[in-house]
């Protein structure tokens, strides 16, 4: 077995790649993230770890709350806009026709258009170098009626998300197998 070895790098794929809404009112802004993930299950935290040269990390520290948002793989241009232009410069969501919604939780909208929003908090906040981590314990989430199963889980397919792995956009794939399906005879 041969195998390349690099300096250090993140090399841990597949990342997801997540709208996170952020900021409030007329000022709300979106940030696409792919240094997103879930940390803990209770309470439920997810971490994100935006520059701080973004305009959303002054927001998200403003305001101390951010949304995450699950695109689906239709969104992709929306995905790739909100992560290549800046909210300083253009109204993104009038430019992938996104809707506000409110949140029961939080003051930031959610992304009506986006099957799956997780309305977080900051709890904290660590300089990590390039990166600043926003802890965040996730206050409520709301999943669309049409992607769920029906004993209320989210379904995969039925939701089509997206993911990103060597600087392209993936959808999801195939289904291999249930939580636990190795020890079933
Ligand atoms: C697929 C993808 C993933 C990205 N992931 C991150 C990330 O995890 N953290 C970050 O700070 N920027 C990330 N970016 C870059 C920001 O989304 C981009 O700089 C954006 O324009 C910043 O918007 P803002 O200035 O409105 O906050 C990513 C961009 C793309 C296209």
């Amino acid at each position: 077995m041969t195998k390349a070895t690099s300096g250090p790098t993140t090399a841990l794929y597949p990342c997801p790649a997540v709208l996170v809404s952020c900021g409030i009112g007329t000022g709300a802004n979106i940030i696409t993230l792919a240094w997103a993930g879930t940390l803990c299950s209770e309470p439920p935290t997810v971490g994100i770890g935006v520059r701080p040269s973004r305009y959303s990390h002054g927001l998200i520290r403003e305001v101390g709350e951010f949304v995450v948002n699950l695109p689906r793989a239709d969104h992709v241009w929306g995905v790739d806009h909100c992560g290549t232009v800046s909210g300083r410069d253009d109204d993104k969501w009038a430019a992938c026709d996104f809707t506000r919604l409110s949140g029961t939780e939080v003051e930031v909208p959610l992304i009506g258009e986006c099957p799956v929003n997780l309305e977080c908090r900051v709890v904290e906040t660590v300089s990590l170098g390039s990166h600043d981590l926003f802890l965040g314990h996730v206050m409520a989430v709301h999943m669309d009626e049409e992607v769920l199963d029906d004993d209320g889980s989210l379904s995969v397919s039925k939701a089509d998300l997206l993911t990103t792995l060597g600087g392209q956009y993936h959808r999801i794939g195939e289904v291999l197998g249930a939580h636990g399906f190795s020890r079933k005879r």
